[in-house]
C-alpha cells in the first residue's frame, strides 16, 4: 500500500506546485477538521497550529512525521512524539526576515496611527471632521528586544535604520552582535524598565509562558509599548488589559493571543490603544512559498528514507529508523 501524508487547512495551502514533488512517492490529501476517526496508512502529516497530542497520535497509528509548517511547535506535543517513535520538524530561519517585517510594520503602525488614519481619509478627512492623534517618533527612544534569536536579530538589524538606542535581553549573551550591532545586553529588569518599545521574540515554554504578567508590566515605562510576535501565553492578557487600562504602559500591538483566533469579545480588541493583527507575521508570498518548500522537504526526504533537516531541538539526538 502507498503511504499517506495528510497536508491541514492550517498550513493555508501549500500550493500544489510544492506539494506534487511528494506524489511520487506518498498519495497526498489536503484534509479537512475534524480529521477522520481513523488515519490509517497515514504517514507524514503536515500541519499548521492544530494541537497535535495523544488522541490526535493515537488516531494515526503509523505516523512517523509531524512536520510543522512554521518555526513555533508549542502546538506538538514533542515529548509524546519522541515515546511513540515519531518525528518532529519545523521551519526555522525562513521566516524570520517576514516576521520582522511584521514587528516593525506593528511599531510603525501604532506609532503613527496607520489604522485610524486609513480610516479617516477615506470617511472624515474631506469633511473636515476630527483629526487623527498626533503620534510619536522614533528618534531618541530605546527599543528592547526580548530574545534575540533569528527574529531578534532581524528585527535589531532592521533597527539600525532608525536614530533608536537598542538594548536586549537573552538567556545566552550575544557578544558578537553586541560588538557588530552596538547592541546593549542588559538585565531581565533592566531591559524592563529601560524600554519604550518592548518587543518580544522568544518561543513558547515552561519558563516563557507568562513571562509579562502584572509585576513585570508595573516595571515598564508608562509611555511604553509593548510589541509581541511571538506566542500570545508568553504575555498574561489580563495583566496587560489592567495595565494598559490603568495607563500601567501606554500601548500595545499584537500578532499573537493567549486563544487563537482570539474571541470578538477580547477586551484588548475594544481598546483604543490596541493595534492588532491576526498571527499573520509569516503571511507574505515569499515567506509562506519558502515555508511550503522547507516543511515539504522534510516530508520528502523521510519519504525518501533520509534523516529530514529540520529535526526540532529535543529531538536532535534522538535516533528514529529511516524508512526502507
Ligand atoms: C510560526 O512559524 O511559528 C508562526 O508563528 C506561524 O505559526
Amino acid at each position: 500500500m502507498r503511504p499517506k501524508v495528510l497536508i491541514s487547512p492550517d498550513t493555508k495551502n501549500i500550493p500544489e506546485d510544492v506539494s506534487d514533488a511528494l506524489k511520487e512517492y506518498a498519495d497526498v490529501e489536503y484534509v479537512r477538521r475534524p480529521y477522520d476517526d481513523k488515519l490509517e496508512g497515514v504517514v507524514a502529516i503536515l500541519v499548521g497550529t492544530e494541537p497535535i497530542n495523544a488522541g490526535f497520535l493515537d488516531k494515526a497509528p503509523d505516523l512517523k512525521l509531524v512536520a510543522r509548517f512554521g518555526v513555533g511547535y508549542d502546538s506538538v506535543d514533542v515529548e509524546e512524539c519522541t515515546q511513540r517513535g515519531i518525528m518532529v520538524t519545523h521551519t526555522p530561519e525562513v521566516l524570520s526576515s517576514g516576521g520582522a517585517d511584521h514587528t516593525w510594520a506593528l511599531i510603525l503602525g501604532y506609532y503613527k496611527h496607520i489604522p485610524y488614519a486609513n480610516s479617516h481619509v477615506r470617511t472624515r478627512w474631506a469633511k473636515r471632521e476630527g483629526a487623527v492623534p498626533f503620534g510619536w517618533d522614533t528618534e531618541g527612544k530605546t527599543l528592547g528586544i526580548l530574545g534575540l534569536g533569528r527574529i531578534g536579530l532581524e528585527v535589531l538589524m532592521r533597527s539600525r535604520g532608525f536614530p533608536m538606542k537598542v538594548i536586549y535581553h537573552d538567556l545566552i549573551r550575544k557578544k558578537k552582535l553586541e560588538e557588530k550591532y552596538g547592541v546593549e545586553y542588559v538585565i531581565f529588569d533592566k531591559l524592563l524598565e529601560k524600554s519604550d518599545i518592548l518587543t518580544i521574540h522568544v518561543d513558547l515554554n515552561p519558563s516563557s509562558r507568562g513571562i509579562i504578567g502584572s509585576e513585570e508590566l508595573e516595571k515598564m515605562k508608562t509611555s511604553s509599548l509593548i510589541v509581541n510576535t511571538s506566542r500570545g501565553p508568553v504575555i498574561n492578557e489580563s495583566a496587560l488589559v489592567d495595565a494598559l487600562r490603568n495607563g500601567k504602559i501606554a500601548g500595545a500591538a499584537l500578532d499573537v493571543f493567549e486563544k487563537e483566533p482570539t474571541p470578538l469579545d477580547n477586551t484588548l480588541l475594544s481598546m483604543p490603544n490596541v493595534l492588532a493583527t491576526p498571527h499573520i507575521a509569516s503571511a507574505s508570498w515569499e515567506t509562506r512559498k519558502k515555508m511550503a518548500i522547507r516543511s515539504t522537504g522534510n516530508v520528502l526526504s523521510y519519504l525518501k528514507g533520509e534523516r529530514p533537516p529540520h529535526i526540532v531541538r529535543e529531538q536532535s539526538t534522538v535516533e528514529f529508523p529511516l524508512r526502507q
